[in-house]
């Protein structure tokens, strides 16, 4: 006997149709057919995919939660069909100490309806030891706000932390070199104009692939692995490539906007598409066709308010709020097969799992945590922010046709979301 079964299941992309059987939040079988008189959710042939993993939210909680919170922030989770996040430490505090870090943890353990994890940020050097024996599932740099010296000297106190022994740390980079923004933002600034669209002038693709190349000479100077974020242009996949074969440790993230956007964007959506790095140009940006060269797709939710970005365009705030709409846009991108259940799986599921090193996820076997989204490859909809879960009801996204839907969320054997209703579950960390 086993707790439930999700009877008649599709598992892509194989087409098998098979039955799960769940105890204490595991699974525990997989089998053809599902027992007779035993509890069960009849799933009709729809799709199942492991749960989705995204490496890179921001819940703005604490300190900031009138723009989201780890509630709602893990609601939109849900109904995206993402069972796990790691949010970034760019709150207030930043989570860039112990105590802060142990904070948060336990806001996450009152609010997160999904599992989650969370990123270490770096303040004081002598922080880190103790951060991380709190295990990040990294530590968060961002380039553009520092300067080489001081990047230099953090790579070092965290290789201390690899001559101790124990568990791989790994650094988590916003690759955007700091005295390239600094002087072509000065240099559009001043020319006292106020489009969007300057804003990708304003931090150029050389403002990216400068600071790729600087961490990558780092990570091979010091041995240590590292993970570049919100990867924008062809150009930085290149360099990332190049440096994997020659035996660097370095994996890669790429975004849905950066994905599936451009600058001309900035243009039909003025602020509601600015977001760091910048939407590029046709020509510069990453094509869906390079996926394979790309690690994860990690969604970058970063929620404002939209006072926070009906401001001209240097003083309204950068971020996306994705959790509510990657799948659905992502499923659509299947159905027009410029993209597979594969990819899909490889991206926000397996990948995820290994690289941030999460055990027990990531993948539809026996033994791993019950985490799954079902899809409905038929349901229709349209991109909708109103309807977001999310604080911020704006999405460069507004009104894309989509086709394909998470219909239902569960998070080690509990669904968090069905047609829309969430529950109220308990969500764990995922390194405990
Ligand atoms: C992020 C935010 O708002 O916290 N903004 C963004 O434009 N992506 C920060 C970040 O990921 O760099
Ligand atoms: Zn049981
Ligand atoms: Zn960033
Ligand atoms: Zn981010």
């Amino acid at each position: 006997m086993v707790d439930l079964w999700l009877k008649d299941a599709k598992i892509v992309p194989e087409n098998m149709i098979v039955s799960l059987g769940i105890e204490d939040g595991k699974i525990a079988a997989l089998k053809k057919i599902a027992p007779k008189r035993e509890e069960c959710i009849n799933l009709r042939e729809s799709v199942i995919l492991p749960g989705l993993i995204d490496a890179h939210v921001h819940f703005r909680d604490p300190g900031l939660t009138y723009k989201e919170d780890f509630r709602t922030g893990t609601m939109a989770a849900a109904a995206g069909g993402f069972t796990t996040v790691i949010d970034m430490p760019n709150t207030r505090p930043p989570t860039d100490t112990a105590k802060a870090f142990k904070e948060k943890l336990k806001i996450a353990d009152h609010k997160s309806l999904v599992d989650y994890g969370l990123h270490a940020g770096v303040g004081k050097l002598k922080d880190i030891k103790n951060l991380f024996k709190l295990k990040p599932a990294s530590f968060k740099l961002y380039m553009d706000l520092l300067d080489d010296d001081t990047l230099e000297g953090i790579f070092r106190e965290i290789k201390n932390l690899q001559n101790d022994g124990g568990q791989e740390p790994l650094i988590s980079l916003h690759c955007e070199d700091k005295e390239t923004v600094e002087s072509s933002t000065l240099k559009m600034r001043s020319k006292g104009r106020d489009k969007p669209e300057l804003y990708a002038r304003a931090r150029p693709v050389l403002a990216e692939t400068t600071a790729v190349s600087k961490a990558l000479k780092l990570a091979g100077k010091y041995g240590l692995k590292i993970h570049i974020c919100h990867v924008s242009t062809e150009e930085s996949l290149g360099l990332i490539d190049e440096a994997k074969k020659s035996g660097l440790k370095v994996t890669s993230e790429i975004t849905p906007h950066h994905l599936l956007l451009n600058s001309s964007y900035l243009r039909k959506c003025g602020n509601f598409a600015k977001t760091n790095p910048p939407l590029r140009d046709q020509k510069d940006k990453v094509e869906i066709g390079s996926l394979n060269d790309v690690d994860i797709i990690g969604t970058d939710h970063a929620p404002h308010t939209i006072p926070e970005k009906e401001q001209n365009v240097w003083n309204a705030l950068p971020g996306i709020p994705n959790l509510d709409a990657t799948l659905p846009l992502l499923l659509t991108q299947i159905k027009q097969r410029n993209l597979t259940f594969t990819d899909l799986k490889r991206l926000l599921c397996e990948n995820p799992a290994i690289i941030f090193n999460i055990k027990n996820k990531g993948f539809i076997k026996r033994g791993m945590d019950a985490d799954f989204v079902v899809v409905d490859m038929r349901k229709e909809g349209i991109i909708e922010p109103d309807k977001f879960k999310s604080k911020a009801k704006y999405s460069p996204f507004k009104g894309f046709k989509v086709k394909g839907m998470p219909v239902m969320t569960m998070v080690r054997g509990n669904v968090v979301m069905e047609d829309d209703h969430l529950s109220k579950n308990q969500g764990n960390f995922i390194y405990s």
